[in-house]
């Protein structure tokens, strides 16, 4: 859903009474609710949660981990998604129609799946393909709507997570000449660089304007980029790490591949979440990082680790927004709605967008 569209909905909103429970009564009824379900309930909760609500998490992951569980659980009713929107899509797209997904607030969206919607989608397909016929895949992060999965998947295409990214781009052109990868530009270029295509075989696609911009023989474009990218990834700039490198010149500066081409290419380490987590987790005691990805993970790697040094790359760095919905507040609420027999926020995907989304998760998972 839209976030204009989910903020404007008033049935969304957590009544009163819970922004007047202590922290403590709220973990209290929380955690006796989780006993009471046991395993009819199931919580998944991404790496960018905040520690207050990771604390209650059934399985904590990056956003491909948390669509592999999801779809291997068989035995939860319910399914609280602590993450974001298109996070929910995709697990009630992947279990059963018996499960139930709950999405504590339904204001947790994301600024990067919403610089694409489904119009633009086919505005673009339409244009793109009068002018290079059938030869373009559509891939997309998924990070996007299941709008535009369910598009992807009937045009032969897949999603992508930030682990297989290299993975699904290399399949894609076993498929056709190009492909148009949605909605993350960062990722699809830095992946794209990868694997040996040169910047001047990628276009960028500009959905506000419906245009192609390149400048060039348009036959050379291999990778056609939508113009989106992700607003906490985009806050770390050179600057952050030619700072890193005057103040800290021991510090290696690991960084996740939705930062902009520049400051991949001068970090030392690049990956998706999982990857820089299990970096820190391996390296030698004493060693010193600079980490340029979602601040509540930062904290965690940081308070997890005191026998390194870590920082963010960009000291002023806030936690992703529509991640950070996700509080204990709305988990409880969100828990008792299941226990009053009215289980509220359920996030449902109509079974004709579902059906082939699914097709694009899975031509994903079985090569994840
Ligand atoms: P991953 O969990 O795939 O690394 O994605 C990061 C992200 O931005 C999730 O919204
Ligand atoms: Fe979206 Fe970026 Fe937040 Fe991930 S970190 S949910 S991509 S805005």
């Amino acid at each position: 859903m839209h976030l204009l569209k989910q903020l404007t909905q008033s049935s969304t909103t957590i009544p009163k009474k819970y922004l007047h429970l202590s922290k403590q009564e709220m973990e209290y009824n929380i955690r006796q609710i989780k006993n009471q379900l046991g395993t009819s309930l199931f919580i998944p909760g991404h790496h960018y949660q905040k520690d207050e609500v990771i604390q209650f998490a059934d399985a904590v992951g990056d956003s491909l981990q948390l669509a592999q569980v999801s779809e291997k659980n068989s035995a939860a009713t319910y399914i609280v998604f602590c993450g974001v929107h298109f996070m929910a899509e995709t697990a009630d797209i992947l279990t059963t129609d018996e499960q139930i997904v709950l999405l504590p607030d339904m204001r947790a969206g994301c600024s990067m799946a919403d610089m694409a919607d489904i119009y633009q989608t086919k505005r673009a397909w339409e244009k793109l393909t009068q002018q290079f016929g059938d030869t373009i895949l559509p891939l997309t992060y998924v990070n996007s709507t299941a709008a535009i999965k369910s598009f992807v998947g009937k045009n032969g295409g897949a999603t992508v997570t930030s682990s297989n990214a290299h993975t699904m781009i290399k399949w894609a052109f076993t498929q056709k000449e190009r492909i148009l990868f949605l909605p993350d530009q960062h990722l699809g270029r830095n992946t794209a660089a990868d694997i040996g295509i040169h910047l001047t075989e990628m276009a960028v696609w500009d959905p506000i304007h419906d245009e192609l911009l390149f400048s060039g023989n348009p036959d050379k474009i291999k990778v056609i980029l939508w113009k989106g990218h992700c607003s906490v990834h985009e806050n770390f700039t050179l600057n952050n790490i030619e700072y890193v490198r005057k103040q800290y010149p021991n510090m290696k500066i690991i960084v996740h591949p939705e930062c902009k081409k520049e400051v991949v290419d001068a970090s030392d380490y690049n990956g998706s979440t999982k990857y820089i987590i299990e970096t820190i987790e391996q390296t030698e005691p004493g060693t010193a990082w600079a980490i340029g990805t979602e601040m509540n993970l930062v904290q965690r790697l940081i308070n997890n680790h005191p026998d390194k040094e870590i920082i963010s790359l960009n000291p002023y760095m806030c936690p992703c927004l529509t991640m950070n919905r996700i509080d204990l507040p709305h988990l409880l609420w969100s828990l008792e709605s299941i226990m009053e027999g009215t289980p509220n926020n359920q996030i449902i995907v109509p079974e004709d967008i579902a059906a082939n989304a699914r097709i694009a998760l899975d031509r994903m998972l079985e090569r994840a």
